[in-house]
């Protein structure tokens, strides 16, 4: 009787719609922010290798802790949770690896993003790095974790929460128990993030789907995992295995992360690997395989891509209360002790160009030689 009643519960669940999470936003007014050439103007096909997968680089991964928008309760965040984990990766990426990952605020895109970015009830990545780009920076998780509430939503404890855009709502520390005289308070400096440059892989009207799966991978390989639109119906009973279903539709309502790409030596099918945002206990530990080449579920119409702008490394000390908080630098007796400071980020294409003019004028030298 009671496995009975669960199969029921599990159907009901099963058949629930997919609630469509992808919402482009009234404020998201700029949808690009170019300077440094694009990866697939400087990496032809054959200078990318035909498996790369950012969690295995020579048995080392490069990819940020894996995520889950639905607890403690529904949420449909999955654009943030794409766009932000993308960005962590690639800042992990640029750090090759070194020191604690930076996790990034994705409470504080729901906090702060309702105009440009998105809510519970759907939005767009690029959106997420307009945001930032805008307001300057993103704090780190540390200063806001996630609760899976925006100011609409009405479920679980949402309706207790406020999630306006406010300093405490970016940062806070509360300094102890309420009844003993604590308080939560807003932080005035803080370890944070910067984007430096966003938007989306183009699709040329005379691009074949293969076209745009060639700069798709240039952009993986070169610069770190993307965030794509897909249709997520097809993943929610994934059971393993590369999805290559033509019968499947291309119109999307979902957002994840694309980690890395390959081909399937079985059947030399061409594949991405996907990481989504519905915990590990998902698909093959959170990720999954989708056909690629040929706009499955609709994922290549729509990737976007973020680079970095500078992330800190050392603070200047806050109390706990918050009451004494770092400022930019710290002195002792005049002398200056340490400063508030971030890396900051160098666009790849630096070096895989200058590779390439150190390349070619060996060649011319070995011509001249001759
Ligand atoms: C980021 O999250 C991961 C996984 O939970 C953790 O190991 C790491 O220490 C976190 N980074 C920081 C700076 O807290
Ligand atoms: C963000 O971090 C940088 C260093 O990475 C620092 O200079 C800046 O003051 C920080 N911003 C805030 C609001 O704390």
């Amino acid at each position: 009787m009671k496995f009975a009643l669960l199969t029921l519960s599990a159907i009901t669940a099963a058949n629930a719609e997919y609630f469509n999470e992808i919402k482009v936003m009234e404020g998201h007014a700029k949808k690009m922010h170019v300077v440094n050439p694009l990866p697939h103007t400087y990496l032809m096909k054959e200078e990318i290798p035909e498996n790369w997968n950012w969690d295995n680089v020579d048995g080392k991964s490069y990819l940020t802790k894996h995520l889950n928008q639905h607890i403690p309760h529904y949420c449909g965040s999955c654009w943030a949770h794409g766009a932000i984990s993308a960005l962590a990766d690639r800042i992990k990426i640029a750090r090759q690896g070194q020191g604690h990952d930076i996790n990034l605020s994705i409470q504080w895109v729901l906090n702060c993003g309702s105009d440009k970015a998105g809510s519970c009830h759907g939005g767009y990545h690029t959106g997420v790095y307009e945001l930032i780009q805008d307001f300057g920076y993103i704090p780190f998780d540390t200063c806001q974790p996630y609760l899976a509430c925006s100011a609409e939503s009405k479920e679980g404890f949402c309706e207790h929460i406020d999630t306006s855009c406010s300093a405490v709502n970016t940062c806070r520390t509360c300094s102890g128990f309420s009844d003993s005289g604590g308080d939560c308070v807003e932080l005035d400096y803080f370890p944070n993030a910067t984007v430096a440059e966003y938007g989306e892989i183009e699709t040329h009207w005379t691009d074949t789907w293969e076209d745009v799966a060639h700069k798709i991978r240039a952009e993986i390989y070169a610069r770190g995992p993307v965030a794509c639109t897909i249709n997520a119906d097809p993943l929610r009973d994934y059971e393993g295995g590369i999805i290559d279903d033509d019968s499947a539709s291309t119109s999307t309502n979902h957002i994840v992360s694309i980690v890395g790409y390959g081909k399937d030596e079985e059947t030399g099918k061409d594949y991405w690997i996907i990481r989504n945002s519905w915990g590990e206990y998902w698909g093959d530990m959170g990720f999954a395989k989708v056909v690629a080449g040929k706009n499955m579920l609709g994922m290549e119409a729509n990737v976007a891509w973020v680079t970095p702008g500078s992330y800190t490394v050392e603070n200047v000390p806050c109390s706990e209360d918050g009451q004494i908080c770092g400022g930019q630098a710290q002195t002792h007796g005049g002398k200056l002790v340490r400063t508030f400071h971030g890396e900051s980020y160098v666009d790849p294409s630096v070096k895989f160009i200058a590779q390439k003019v150190a390349a070619a004028k060996a060649k011319l030298a070995a011509r001249t030689h001759n």
